[in-house]
């Protein structure tokens, strides 16, 4: 596997150096740089030294859940290589929290560090919140900031905890935990990440509700469900996500203000698309089918072009 490459050659010493370290200042975590990890590559936290050598200014890392579990049936990744494009239906493989923690306690990297949490498929959706309160309560301490993933297409009715029925409940219950740890461990931002697909009340009636229970940050977006790929499931990302997310990270920023931090993702293939979600209210970004494509030299290109 590609990954496993990349930990022997950041043994053998490789490392992409920032020519130019900028430190930003972005949930309270000082950034070397605007690019990040998005979440998905290393669910499991098994390459987080590795990916650490590649100069990203933070690394997500996840999605994981209380149990391990095995996702969806194979095969269930695709590439559209004329679009640097993925479709995925993965389903949250992944070996569970306790097993990440481990992983996380024993890094010797200090990049700056995101957290992804989900839910089982198992779970019923009336449950769904414990199993966000079990993992958060477990990676708090650890992460620099944790992401609630409401947004993945691949588990099924997920994206509903994005709707009026459960986000109120949902994004109260995790700040009132958020506070009650506050008060011994100190504190760890959270944010949600969203579906590129929401329509414009959607998006509304979401971002409301992260003002409203004073989350930290929204996290946009997620792959799309909206395409025409033969495998019929799964979701779209790479080069054809691009325009769908910035459009829906632009209505976001007007809907949030200028002040709530947020992460951009979706298609970002190059320094212009990079580039593209700052101007569109973006203060950090994120790659990942992009580097699947292009590899280190994309972290490379764009972290040694912007200030
Ligand atoms: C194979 C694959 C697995 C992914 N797994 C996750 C995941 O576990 N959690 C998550 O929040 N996003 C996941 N994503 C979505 C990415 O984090 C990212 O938001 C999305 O791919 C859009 O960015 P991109 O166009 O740069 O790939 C996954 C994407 C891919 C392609």
């Amino acid at each position: 596997m590609a990954l496993e490459g990349l930990k022997v050659i950041t043994y053998l010493g490789f490392k992409i150096k920032n020519n130019n370290p900028t430190s930003v200042s972005f949930l309270g975590i000082d950034l070397d740089n605007t690019l990040g990890l998005a979440a998905g590559l290393d669910k499991n936290g098994d390459y987080i030294d590795s990916l650490s050598a590649l100069g990203f200014g933070h690394i997500e890392i996840g999605t994981v859940t209380p149990k391990p579990q095995l996702g969806n049936k194979k095969p269930r990744l695709f590439r559209i290589r004329s679009e640097k494009a993925l479709i995925n239906n993965m389903g949250f493989n992944n070996k569970g929290v306790d097993y990440l923690v481990r992983k996380v306690e024993k890094r010797n990297s200090s990049t700056p560090l995101g957290i992804s949490i989900g839910k089982n498929l198992d779970t019923p959706m009336d449950s769904a919140l414990e199993d966000y309160l079990i993992c958060l309560d477990k990676v708090y301490l650890l992460a620099d900031y944790i992401a609630i993933n409401i947004s993945s297409p691949n588990t099924k009715n997920l994206r509903d905890l994005q709707s009026e029925t459960y986000i109120d409940n949902l994004l109260s219950s995790i700040k009132d935990r958020q506070s009650v740890l506050n008060s011994t461990k100190g504190y760890t931002p959270i944010l949600i990440k969203i579906s590129p697909d929401m329509s414009l009340d959607e998006l509304k009636i979401v971002s409301a509700s992260v003002l409203q229970n004073k989350l930290d940050g929204i996290i946009c977006a997620n792959t799309t469900s909206s395409h025409n790929h033969p495998s019929g499931k799964g979701g779209l990302s790479g080069g054809p996500l691009f325009e769908l997310s910035t459009n829906a990270l632009a209505v976001l920023r007007g809907f949030v203000g200028p002040d709530l931090p947020i992460i951009a993702s979706g298609g970002v293939i190059d320094l212009e698309t990079f580039e593209e979600k700052i101007n569109k209210g973006a203060n950090v970004a994120q790659i990942y089918t992009g580097f699947i494509y292009e590899g280190p030299s994309l972290v490379d290109e764009i972290i040694n072009s912007v200030s």
